[in-house]
């Protein structure tokens, strides 16, 4: 058991909500590095206070993708860490670095998968006719939002949602499922195989990866 790294570019809420489970000993397992892209990234302020081990790779000071995702590879490498975390991450991934890490990289994406693949889920679910809106954990792949899924949290929407209770209940959803997942996988109760995810039958997701939530 190396430990887990997670890749911020934002606010860090699931990064926080991930550090918490860990040391209240809901995950078996330890955050021994957080990377942030960008520089005012509040996910690192956030690293700071939890006393984690943080650093940022600016992109911005990289001249290509392939020269940052490499200095990227190679400072994670060092960890060889057990699971590798996207938590509001906002670059796009080459494919070298997703397949170097083929099987220990997983995101959180806030709409259900296959639907609203990338930016500005929030406002497309808003402009839709949609009776649910949600989140996706998934493996992460060369192809952006596509890997193979690992568990889903639905929300049933009321007429007209608010948007800022949409995003809030979107939230709480992402809080409580991301670290469940986190902690199987540790747990080797979620394993990921040629490209599929499989669940051992004590994992509570064996019977149903999809886990319905009320609005608040
Ligand atoms: C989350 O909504 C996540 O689904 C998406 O980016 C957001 C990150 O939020 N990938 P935070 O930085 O963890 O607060």
């Amino acid at each position: 058991m190396t430990g887990i790294v997670v890749l911020v570019s934002g606010n860090g809420s699931n990064l926080e909500a991930i550090a918490e489970a860990c040391y209240k000993n809901q995950i078996n397992s330890n955050i021994i590095n957080v990377i942030s892209n960008n520089p005012d990234a509040f996910g690192i302020v956030r690293a700071k206070r939890l006393n984690i081990p943080h650093i940022c790779i600016d992109h911005k000071e990289f001249s290509t993708r392939d020269d940052f995702d490499l200095s990227l590879m190679r400072h994670i490498e060092q960890f060889d860490p057990d699971l590798i975390i996207l938590a509001g991450f906002m670059r796009i991934l080459t494919k070298t670095f997703t397949r170097c890490f083929n099987g220990k990289l997983i995101n959180i994406h806030p709409s259900i998968l296959p639907k609203y693949p990338g930016l500005n889920t929030h406002e497309k679910v808003l402009l839709s006719d949609d009776k649910h809106h949600g989140v996706t954990i998934h493996y992460v792949n060369e192809v952006v939002d596509a890997g193979a899924i690992i568990a889903q949290g639905i929300l049933k929407l009321p007429d007209s949602p608010d948007e800022r209770k949409m995003i809030d209940n979107i939230h709480r959803i992402e809080h409580d499922l991301y670290p469940k997942v986190v902690s199987e996988i540790i747990d080797h109760k979620i394993k990921y195989k040629n490209e599929n995810v499989k669940f051992t039958k004590d994992s509570i997701f064996y019977e149903n990866n999809v886990v319905n939530y009320e609005w608040k």
